[in-house]
């Protein structure tokens, strides 16, 4: 049966190129459960793997989308029968292997998670990869001691997928939330979504010079690494946590011990990839009770595949707001 994908494949300068194409399905990976996809999410990582870029893809043609959420088609895994709504993030699908933006995937049925009853598959791509990364975030928050009304939480990168259901994540729980974004026109979005501050992202990202500064946030969810992260931890309170989710805005500081030693800071990863299948399903259920798909629908682009390429360049100079949810079905004739 061939079905339509969005295939990425090698360019005769050295670069990829993606087109939308017709497949075979007998092209698609080996594993016990095909899906019939309804909705796939665009990541950074996405986009790093649609651009050539990280080394994340290592063999061409290539079929990207590290998340997406549909119907099982067939299976041969007892856990999964056909019509039954399935998410998929992580474990390298859609980086070493084809993943989800096409209408069918092939996976291993431990990689999949059920759809949790009050989600459709639309809500669960609207968090997709980043609502899981938030939720394990705020979980590791909260796991570390860091308390609603006992200091301002901060969110960095927060006009895009993770920063901003972060925000609305720790809202809910209460948190008091500074929202640091490089976009002031997101302001008001970000303030709807519960974020009770805007923080520019130049006021933070220029160097202090000092090891230590004023202590500022008794948590931060940081989702851009590099120089920023080296200065928020200055400015975590005594016994503060930052989860490290992301690296937007680079990999490496210049780092230092003090805030370790002298205020007892710590510094959690945060990894959705190679999640245990029963945190997974855990996070997804909280998830159903704390995010609220009305709120966030604001922050949310719909787009085909053919859309993917151009939102993919977009969102790697930070030009993407919320999440985009990409519907790989035949558009009605
Ligand atoms: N650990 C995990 O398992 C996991 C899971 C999901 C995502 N991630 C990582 O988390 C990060 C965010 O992912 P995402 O899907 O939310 O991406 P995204 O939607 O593109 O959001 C990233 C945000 O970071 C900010 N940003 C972008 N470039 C920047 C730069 N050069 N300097 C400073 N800030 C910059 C922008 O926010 P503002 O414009 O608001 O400043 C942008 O919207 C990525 O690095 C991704 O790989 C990790």
């Amino acid at each position: 049966m061939p079905f339509t994908a969005l295939v990425t494949d090698r360019n005769s300068t050295g670069g990829v190129t993606s087109r939308v194409e017709e497949v075979d399905e007998t092209r698609l990976p080996e594993g016990d459960v095909l899906v019939a996809v309804d909705w796939a999410g665009l990541n950074y990582k996405d986009a790093l793997c649609l651009s050539g870029q990280g080394g994340l893809v290592k063999t061409y043609p290539h079929v990207a989308g590290i998340d997406f959420a549909g119907r099982v088609v067939e299976s041969s895994d007892g856990r999964y029968h056909p019509g039954q709504a399935v998410i998929l993030t992580g474990w390298r699908v859609g980086e070493t292997r084809w993943g989800g933006y096409a209408q069918r995937a092939r996976v291993n049925a431990d990689w999949l998670v059920p759809l949790p009853r009050r989600f459709s598959t639309r809500t669960a791509m609207m968090l997709g990869t980043a609502g899981l990364a938030a939720m394990l975030a705020v979980n590791r928050l909260q796991a570390e001691g860091v308390r609603a009304g006992e200091g301002e939480v901060l969110v960095t990168g927060a006009g895009g997928g993770v920063g901003s259901i972060a925000v609305l994540l720790l809202a809910r729980l209460g948190y008091d939330v500074a929202a640091l974004t490089g976009r002031p026109e997101l302001g008001e979005q970000l303030m709807r979504l519960g974020a009770s501050r805007i923080v520019a992202r130049d006021e933070i990202l220029t160097p202090s010079g000092k090891v230590l500064d004023r202590e500022t946030w008794s948590g931060a969810i940081d989702n851009v690494g590099g120089p920023l992260l080296g200065e928020v931890l200055k400015k975590i309170s005594h016994g503060g946590v930052v989860a490290a989710v992301g690296n937007a805005g680079g990999r490496n500081w210049d780092a230092s011990v003090i805030p370790f030693i002298l205020r007892g800071i710590s510094l959690c990863g945060v990894d959705t990839v190679m999640l245990p299948y029963d945190e997974r399903v855990a996070a997804w259920d909280r998830l159903t009770n704390l995010f609220v798909p009305a709120a966030f629908e604001p922050l949310l682009t719909e787009a085909r595949l053919e859309d993917v390429p151009g939102l993919a360049d977009k969102m790697l100079v930070g030009g993407v707001a919320g999440r985009v949810v990409i519907d790989p079905r035949d558009p009605p004739t």
